[in-house]
């Protein structure tokens, strides 16, 4: 039984990755200042340690890595628009964080950190699909601080040994994303209007285009990059390899869900990328990783779960 801590356990895709690692038996520790997680995602979960702190504390950092085997680093403020209103508050989140656990890994002895890296990486460069191989170019301070991140968790690598490996996930949706702010994930944002009777927003004409992952396929993703020999030190693409318009998102929704799209409109976001498509050979390759769950299967899924949330409530 290995132990792993997740840290931004209590968020939606670290939940996941907790809900997965204790359903096969490992130790699972979680450290999270609940910041925009919730207890009640790790609800369903039996003996889950949790330690509730701020990882731009070096001292929490330590302690939550204290006895680990592997750690899934996940905890950031994860929103482009966020970022933008305030850099700095984002930068203690997704970086001065991001080395406190590498220091604290290091020190520890842990043998492999998985860091959530970031399609927002790749900004607006022209060439699709992306491959891990292309530049990168930030557009947001967000993108910025997931890149220094990565680039922390290489130099980690090289300079102390300490195996790392870098995941970048495209835009993930799936039961448990919050969709309760403006900055929640477009697909969250979307269900939630149409089971609602709101008109959902777009940013933009609608024509921008994602490279949407559910959460199942990510969480896939990962606990391979645990194990995967030849990873370490390496930069994965965590995707599907296909991509849909934000317009066509929202009609196949609204097919779904038996409602009408009838969008409200409003100006594009700063910050924000035109196009997103990720190549996945190299997870293919390397980590054997291929996305199991189809987008149109997990909408149904995300949409089911969104329903019975409600219903429930
Ligand atoms: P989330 O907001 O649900 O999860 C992030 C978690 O980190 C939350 O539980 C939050 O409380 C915690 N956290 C934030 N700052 C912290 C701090 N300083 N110390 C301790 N805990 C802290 O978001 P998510 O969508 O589950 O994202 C998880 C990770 O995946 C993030 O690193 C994000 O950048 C990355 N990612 C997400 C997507 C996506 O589409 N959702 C895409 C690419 C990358
Ligand atoms: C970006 C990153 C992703 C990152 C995430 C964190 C890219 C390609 N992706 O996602 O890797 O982890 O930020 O937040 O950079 N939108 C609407 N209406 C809404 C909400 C959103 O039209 O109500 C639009 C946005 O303007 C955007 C698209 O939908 O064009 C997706 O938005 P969102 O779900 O917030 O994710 P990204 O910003 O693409």
């Amino acid at each position: 039984m290995a132990r792993y801590l997740v840290t931004g356990g209590a968020g939606f895709i670290g939940s996941h990755l907790t809900g997965a690692l204790r359903a096969r038996g490992d130790s699972v520790r979680v450290v999270d200042d609940l910041s925009s997680g919730r207890l009640d995602n790790l609800a369903g979960f039996s003996e889950v340690e949790f330690i509730q702190g701020d990882l731009a504390d070096a001292d929490v950092a330590r302690r939550a890595v204290h006895e680990i085997d592997y750690v899934l680093h996940l905890a950031a403020i994860p929103s482009v628009p966020r970022s933008v209103t305030d850099p700095v508050r984002s930068h203690r989140a997704n970086v001065d964080g991001t080395l406190n656990i590498l220091v604290a890994a290091r020190d520890a002895g842990v043998k492999r950190l998985v860091f959530a890296g970031s399609s927002s990486v790749y900004g607006s460069e022209p060439g699709l699909p992306k491959r891990e191989s292309m530049p990168t170019a930030p557009m947001s301070p967000y993108a910025l601080q997931k890149l220094t991140g990565e680039i922390y968790c290489r130099l980690f690598h090289r300079l102390y040994g300490l195996e790392t490996v870098v995941t970048r996930f495209f835009n993930v949706f799936g039961p448990r994303q919050d969709p309760g702010s403006p900055y929640s994930g477009v697909i969250s944002l979307f269900v939630t209007a149409l089971a609602t009777g709101r008109r959902p927003l777009i940013h933009g004409e609608g024509g921008q285009t994602r490279d949407f992952t559910y959460v199942e396929n990510v969480v896939d993703g990962v606990l391979r990059a645990v194990t995967a020999p030849k990873a370490a030190g390496e930069v994965f693409n965590v995707a599907t390899g296909h991509r849909v318009s934000l317009l066509d998102l929202l009609g196949a929704l609204a097919r779904e869900m038996a409602a009408s799209a009838d969008p409200e409109f409003a100006p594009a976001r700063a910050g924000d990328v035109r196009d997103s498509l990720a190549d996945i050979s190299k997870a293919g390759e390397l980590l054997g990783y291929s996305p199991g769950v189809s987008f149109d299967e997990g909408l149904r899924r995300t949409i089911a779960w969104y329903l019975a949330s409600q219903a429930g409530r």
